[in-house]
């Protein structure tokens, strides 16, 4: 949010978006739309970092209360060094660039994923974000960084069955709800709307527990080129869905 934006997050309206409070993407299609142009790829995730700064000014004009955003994969690893470097440092240069006006703003910062393997700067800079907002509750901005569903899964699976083990929780007490309290979203609500960009039709392991009945939207521009009027594009397909949960339509019995 520009510092001379008169609608910051703290001007949320609430129901705004009735029966949507949480927004998730998957920012894809940055190497893409630095490839077109003859610049390396890290130069579309630069302009990725923008379209995120412009999606969270936009969310929280619009009545969003969460969004959670994919920056970088457990399988992301597997790219050249200098460019899962530069996620790091672009990672690092947004959060010291933007923490202080976000925390003035009300957001509260999340990182969700692994922390293991993470440079011990980056994981520094992490945890300082998470504290310093802990406290705000206007708008949640949580980025999966060095996450995987599958491995999140697992990873409270572990927690679940420790607890288990040493008598916190008894078997009979496991079930979706405690289940998802041992998730890195913990008491979050779940995504209500998931977006993908650059369009590709895929989950790529991202919340895969949470986005079990959120609707999809996927959309053909490439993340570095997302703005304001893409969101409410995919806002208006969202509201154009009836959500059924696995029941029927009101006088289809
Ligand atoms: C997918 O595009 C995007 C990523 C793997 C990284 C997303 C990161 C950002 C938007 C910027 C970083 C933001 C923070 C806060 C660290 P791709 O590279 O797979 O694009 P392609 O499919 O066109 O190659």
């Amino acid at each position: 949010m520009s510092a001379a934006s008169a609608s910051d997050v703290t001007s949320v309206v609430s129901g705004q978006q009735p029966g949507l409070s949480h927004v998730a993407i998957i920012m894809d299609g940055n190497g893409r739309w630095a490839k077109s142009r003859g610049l390396p790829r890290a130069a579309g995730h630069e302009r990725g970092v923008e379209a995120l700064r412009r999606t969270v000014e936009a969310a929280g004009e619009l009545g969003i209360r969460y969004l959670t955003v994919f920056s970088f994969s457990t399988e992301n690893w597997r790219r050249p060094a200098a460019e899962v470097n530069a996620l790091f440092g672009l990672l690092k240069a947004y959060v010291q660039r933007d923490l202080a006006r976000l925390t003035q703003e009300g957001v509260r910062i999340r990182i969700i994923g692994l922390r293991d393997g993470l440079p011990d700067d980056v994981a520094a800079l992490v945890e300082k974000a998470e504290r310093e907002t802990a406290a705000n509750s206007k708008f949640f901005l949580t980025i999966a960084f060095n996450y995987g569903g599958r491995e999140e899964i697992a990873r409270a699976a572990r927690g679940v069955a420790e607890a288990v083990a040493s008598g916190r929780l008894k078997p009979d007490d496991v079930n979706e709800k405690s289940f998802a309290g041992f998730l890195d979203t913990g008491s979050m609500p779940d995504p209500d709307l998931l977006i993908r960009t650059s369009g590709e039709y895929r989950l790529s392991n991202f919340l895969l527990w949470q986005c079990a009945y959120s609707e999809l939207v996927f959309m053909d521009v490439l993340w570095p080129d997302f703005d304001r009027a893409c969101l409410e594009e995919a806002l208006a397909k969202f509201h154009e869905r009836e959500r059924r949960f696995g029941t029927v339509s009101p006088g289809a019995a």
